[in-house]
């Protein structure tokens, strides 16, 4: 049994790999998918075949394209192959760092970090290896070549494998095995695809998809050998194991940019689509209800929840806290997943605990319900993507429907996680008597109109265009609300410090004058968030502190027939309007749009942000 510290450390995680023995030349698809991974990372990337009887390798910096400009890809040949994305933790994003990593006789692309890895260097220069890059990887390499002169290859992997630290999703190829990869897991995940004569290996389900939908998924500890016809999983020990082959739900979504700029500004466009999809699989018109089909538990075992996230996924889970409060008699717990990892939690029996995931593979969320299990707790997923590790490892897995997501920055993905989750509260405050049926009827009611009103609110764009130039000059900003807007300001600064690179703030409007308040000077743009609910008269008297300071206020509130009584507001942007639970889906709408006007306007890579990547499976 592996501690606790142990388990944490293992599930770190890194990049994208691809693995693919065929009868047809492989490069120009390891290519492909690569281009699909590339949401795992884009620090370099690289191709390994097989050609004759010798090992070459392809490697560039920067991003797949690059990879592909490269003359020596269009003339790789063999039929065999691995490939790979970085998102580098050990070692410069240079092409000397990046993978695949080859001695003369072996060939390896790794996910995640081997925390033996100068230990094993030691050992394995003392034994006349020599090392290229600055990577953790790379002793890999040495250790399989080292263990291949007295074993042969389930044995030396197996004893690699074991006297390795930390955390891999491994593929492997050998230059004396034309018919043969290695694939092997521990921590980070690694799925199998089979084809017509060929077999595949791959980060995840996404990436084959394209090739296939005939999945079966590694377990931590398992490892496997890929021949063109056949594959055989072994455990730990070497033992030959069986393992399902899963069909996944369809083949290859197409999903493209179609006539836009972005994915991003396609996916802020595509939201009362999304959100309708979302809507069509829960609610059940003619029974007027929320179908949560299978709920694993009774309304009476549970008495609190903790819900769990990070980035934007987190403030989906703070948003669900007013919900949950407002329509529910839960305890409501909030956490961010690297920090509820870390904590001496009180496990208790009666909490649900809710991972919130666009990709389901977030390290950190991961590990989080890895703790909860390990602690016998229940635990519920809210993910879009439904063949993650996060969906695959939870009690129960409400699905978003959002569709795929390619932005890094999360758009769709967010309503889509809050829609679930207003969803789950109304269906838990009736199933426990703390909302009664007429007033549940009359939310469904609401929000089977909500997609009509996400697209009217989608309308106000030139306004936001105009008005993104400022957020750009200045030195900063900030992003004001209370109650159920607070959490949307946080998303709202979110979006704009990721998308245009310029310092905002996220705040409780009524904190300001405990500090922040001192930042305010001539000119500072400032959204406020003032829908007409609860909290609309004390935050425009937050606001008019602000404006009395200097600052250029932006106001996003509904549409009433009362007019905003205040002076000096620079903007206002009016949304639809709606239930006060339902406002904050159309808030944050024009700050979508105003973090993408800014990153566009700026000239930006909107769909990969520096320094990110899609999917954050390293701890
Ligand atoms: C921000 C953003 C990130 C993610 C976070 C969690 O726009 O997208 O903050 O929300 O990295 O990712 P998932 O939802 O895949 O767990």
């Amino acid at each position: 049994v592996r501690s606790r510290r142990q388990r944490q450390m293992c599930i770190r995680d890194r990049c994208g790999i691809i693995g693919i023995n065929s009868n047809k030349p492989v490069s120009a698809t390891i290519l492909n998918s690569l281009k699909k991974l590339e949401y795992r990372g884009y620090d370099s990337a690289g191709i390994a075949t097989l050609s004759s009887g010798l090992i070459n390798e392809v490697k560039s910096e920067g991003r797949v394209d690059n990879l592909e400009k490269n003359s020596l890809v269009q003339k790789m040949e063999g039929t065999i192959g691995i490939g790979h994305v970085r998102w580098a933790t050990h070692g410069l994003p240079n092409s000397i760092n990046a993978h695949p990593h080859s001695s003369q006789n072996v060939s390896v692309v790794h996910n995640g970090i081997i925390e033996n890895s100068t230990l094993l260097k030691k050992f394995l220069v003392g034994k006349g290896h020599k090392f290229k890059s600055q990577t953790d990887t790379e002793v890999i390499v040495h250790l399989i070549t080292e263990n291949l002169k007295t074993e042969n290859i389930v044995n030396s992997i197996k004893k690699t494998l074991k006297s390795l630290h930390g955390s891999f999703a491994l593929g492997i190829i050998f230059k004396d095995q034309p018919d043969l990869i290695v694939g092997a897991r521990r921590g980070s995940p690694l799925a199998v695809g089979y084809g017509p004569n060929e077999n595949y290996l791959g980060s995840d389900s996404y990436a084959l998809k394209s090739m296939t939908n005939k999945i079966t998924y590694l377990n931590d500890g398992e490892f496997c050998v890929i021949k063109k016809d056949h594959v055989e999983f072994f455990n730990e020990d070497g033992v030959k194991i069986n393992k399902k082959v899963l069909e996944l739900s369809s083949s290859e979504e197409k999903y493209d940019k179609g006539d836009y700029k972005h994915f991003m500004a396609k996916e802020i466009e595509e939201q009362p689509i999304t959100l309708k999809n979302g809507i069509n699989e829960y609610i059940d018109t003619s029974n007027n209800d929320i179908n949560i089909y299978n709920f694993p538990w009774k309304s009476n075992e549970i008495s609190s929840v903790t819900l769990i996230g990070c980035g934007t996924a987190y403030h989906s889970c703070l948003m669900a806290k007013y919900w949950f409060e407002e329509l529910t008699s839960l305890d409501v717990n909030v956490d961010i997943a690297s920090e509820f990892r870390y904590r001496k939690n009180r496990f208790k029996k009666d909490t649900l605990y809710v991972f919130v995931s666009q990709s389901g593979e977030t390290a950190d969320t991961y590990a989080a319900l890895d703790l909860c299990k390990q602690n016998g707790m229940k635990t519920c997923a809210v993910v879009n993507v439904i063949e993650s590790s996060i969906a695959r490892d939870s009690g129960f897995v409400l699905p978003i429907h959002c569709g795929t997501e390619i932005g890094v920055a999360s758009t769709k993905a967010f309503l889509g996680q809050i829609l679930i989750l207003y969803m789950l509260s109304l269906k838990i405050g009736l199933w426990r008597n703390d909302i009664s049926k007429e007033a549940f009827v009359n939310k469904l009611k609401d929000l089977k109109e909500l997609p009509k009103l996400v697209e009217k609110t989608l309308l106000t764009d030139n306004k936001i265009q105009t008005i993104s130039g400022t957020f750009n000059e200045a030195k900063g900003s900030m992003f004001l609300g209370r109650g159920f807007s607070y959490p949307i300001a946080l998303e709202g600064a979110l979006k704009l410090k990721e998308l245009s690179y310029v310092h905002a703030e996220g705040y409780p409007a009524g904190e300001m004058k405990h500090g922040p308040l001192a930042l305010i000077e001539e000119g500072m743009p400032v959204v406020v968030l003032a829908p007409r609910d609860n909290y609309y008269k004390k935050t425009i008297s937050n606001m008019q502190e602000v404006i009395a300071r200097g600052a250029k206020v932006l106001l996003i509130t509904n549409k009433s027939k009362d007019e905003v009584v205040s002076e000096n507001i620079w903007e206002k942007i009016e949304v639809e309007s709606t239930n006060e639970d339902l406002l904050p889906f159309l808030l944050t709408i024009p700050l979508q749009k105003l973090a993408y006007y800014s990153a566009l306007k700026k000239g930006y890579d909107i769909d990969k942000p520096r320094n990110l990547a899609k999917s954050v499976t390293v701890e």
